[in-house]
């Protein structure tokens, strides 16, 4: 490694106490590769010395062969280069790069631009404490510099750096940098942005980058890296925000020890100060802080420590340690802005988990209020959100959780938004404020309940839910089960896809989000009929696993049958009873099941009916026998 301090040679164990004790910088550079992003960067790990020689040696050989700066290094290659070793195998959207200085430790977000920004520029900015953005002095503020800025505010980064670079191609003009910071400061104002730094640079020259330029000797402001290594980071606005710690894990190795683990997210805790556990309300007081060494006196945010309280209150992961003086709130119905991080579109009615600090609970997000155009800033109507769209959306959560609002903590009021079925990462979100409403809604206690009611019944309450494609049969054979049912004196519903289309969901057609809706209702439905006491049948061709899997959610174990009425595409398609599939096939029906819209079948359901290998009678006895074996009937 090049030296950066002759202690590393002289007193290796002061070098590294010094480099523990120094402040850490988080910061997100923002700009295209034109702009001159990675020659940039190159620059500043360069000038820090806290390159590996043979990396540095490889750059300076793969300079000679394709550089573009004749014999001198070029550091886009550096960079890249980098990139590439740490990319290799597997797909990462934001490299991390860790370089330091005397006075500072540094990591640097560097989020490649084009088709990705906006899921980059979130997930590499969520931590950051500066934005360094790049704009090219001969351009000037573009499109994507507001684009750039829009994102840097609704994250939360509150300093920003206007890196004007490549100013050597303008004969280092004052008025050229006057005229794009005047112009920059006008449009951030719109967005809330005010802590701005404009640097005129040159990273491919190194104006300005460690040293103050000669050439620009109008400037009287700090080099890029003088910025960096004094601004003031907000590490202590956290520490006097009021005491949250997320739980993270509950240690409990013995009968005597019941600590409470995870990173303090703000505030400062000492032993003896009054806590409110939330959502539960529980209060108690700190008994020890222990941490890495023994206990402590006192803990502060951005440490992990481990907490027991005085009084044994229920505590689990995912729950909130608050200051009970200054208490987070507690809801779950929130209006927020959600970034959509995913190729699939939203789905409003879908479930999806949410992460909130430590706790993943079940969501639903409504239709967008609006969206917003991150060029112009403009709010446009939306149904849905599209891969890097963002909208304000309400979103309602299964329980209460703990939060505050993203403008007071990122970290009690940031979220993310998980993919059921594949565990990816869909969305990000930031939470507004509480919804009222949710506070003035109860529930209300009745004391005929289900189980009195399927007493009269003579059966156990159940949904009998028929998913396959148009034609498969579902309708037919959750007929034959139902007049089976009839003669044997059970009271049961049938609610028929074609049927509850003219009444209660006539309002809806056949787009994913359509569908989502569409099932969403009749699992809601269905759900109130079984608390009537009733076998409900339900034929629908339900194509997506998600929405089965809500439905079986809404109902208690046992009671959801999913009967997969299996027949394959070229059989359905035979029969064509509605002569739909030709007109599908024509080209003259959109969003076919099976043709040009997708079937998830079940993977596990309870019961499959394969109609080539028996008729409906006998698919309907099949049913019946299931319905017995599972001891819903006599
Ligand atoms: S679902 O996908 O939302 O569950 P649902 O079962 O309610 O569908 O309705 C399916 C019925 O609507 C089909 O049996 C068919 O008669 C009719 N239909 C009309 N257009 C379509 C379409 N594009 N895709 C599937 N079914 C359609």
């Amino acid at each position: 490694m090049a030296h950066v301090s002759d202690l590393i040679a002289s007193d290796i164990e002061e070098y590294l106490t010094q480099h523990e004790r120094k402040s850490l910088l988080r910061f997100i550079t923002c700009g295209s590769v034109d702009d001159g992003k990675s020659t940039l960067i190159g620059r500043l790990l360069y000038e820090s010395k806290m390159l590996f020689e043979d990396q540095l040696a490889a750059a300076e050989a793969d300079s000679k062969k394709w550089g573009t700066q004749g014999g001198d290094i070029d550091f886009a290659l550096l960079v890249d280069g980098l990139a590439a070793e740490r990319e290799q195998g597997i797909t990462i959207d934001v490299a991390y790069r860790f370089f330091s200085t005397d006075r500072r430790k540094f990591i640097v977000a560097d989020t490649p631009g084009h088709e990705q920004y906006t899921r980059n520029m979130i997930t590499g900015a969520s931590t950051a404490d500066v934005a360094v953005i790049l704009v090219d002095a001969r351009k000037g503020v573009l499109t994507q510099t507001r684009r750039h800025s829009f994102l840097v505010s609704l994250i939360g980064i509150r300093k920003v750096v206007l890196a004007i670079n490549k100013m050597d191609l303008v004969d280092f003009s004052q008025d050229v940098f006057g005229r794009i910071d005047a112009d920059y400061r006008a449009f951030a104002a719109q967005i809330g942005l005010t802590d701005i730094t404009s640097i005129p640079l040159s990273g491919l020259k190194g104006d300005n980058i460690v040293e103050p330029s000669a050439r620009t000797a109008w400037y009287h402001g700090p080099t890029l890296m003088a910025f960096l290594e004094s601004c003031e980071i907000d590490e202590t606005r956290l520490q006097h925000g009021p005491l949250r710690l997320p739980v993270q894990w509950v240690n409990r190795p013995n009968l005597d020890f019941r600590g409470f683990c995870g990173l303090i997210a703000s505030g400062t805790v000492r032993p003896g100060d009054r806590v409110r556990v939330q959502p539960s309300g529980r209060e108690s007081r700190v008994a020890r802080i222990v941490a890495y060494g023994g206990d402590w006196p006192q803990a502060v945010a951005g440490q992990s420590v481990t907490l027991t309280l005085e009084d044994e209150i229920d505590i689990s992961r995912g729950d909130i340690i608050s200051a009970a003086e200054a208490p987070a709130e507690v809801a779950d119905q929130f209006e927020c802005t959600l970034v959509w991080m995913a190729d699939e579109p939203m789905l409003p009615g879908r479930q999806y988990l949410l992460k909130l600090a430590t706790r993943t609970v079940t969501a639903t997000v409504t239709e967008p209020k609006y969206k917003v155009n991150v060029n112009t800033l403009e709010h446009l109507a939306a149904k849905t959100l599209e891969l890097n769209e963002i909208g304000v959306c309400n979103i309602a959560l299964d329980r209460p959780v703990a939060f505050d609002a993203y403008e007071v903590n990122r970290d009690t009021g940031g979220f993310i938004l998980i993919d059921r079925l594949t565990s990816n990462t869909v969305g990000a979100g930031m939470l507004h404020f509480a919804l009222r409403r949710a506070h003035n809604i109860h529930l209300q206690h009745v004391d005929i309940d289900k189980a009195a009611r399927a007493s009269l019944m003579g059966h156990k309450p159940a949904v009998l839910w028929f998913t396959g494609l148009s034609g498969a049969g579902k309708s037919t054979i959750a007929n034959l089960v139902e007049k089976k049912l009839y003669a044997l004196g059970h009271h049961s519903y049938l609610l028929d896809g074609d049927n509850v289309r003219h009444g209660l969901n006539k309002d809806l057609g056949f787009t994913d989000a359509d569908r989502v809706e569409n099932i969403r209702r009749v699992a809601e439905v269905a759900k109130l009929m079984v608390d009537a006491g009733l076998i409900v049948l339900t034929a629908f061709i339900s194509p997506f696993r998600s929405e089965r899997a809500l439905a079986r959610g809404l109902l208690e174990e046992g009671e959801f049958i999913e009967v997969h009425v299996d027949t394959p595409l070229d059989v359905a398609e035979g029969r064509d009873v509605k002569g739909l599939y030709k007109k599908a096939r024509r080209g003259e029906l959109k969003n076919f099941t099976g043709i040009d819209s997708p079937y998830e079948a079940p993977e596990n359901p309870e019961l499959r009916v394969n109609t080539v290998e028996c008729d409906a009678q006998q698919a309907a006895d099949r049913v019946i026998e299931r319905l017995r074996e599972l001891g819903r009937i006599a």
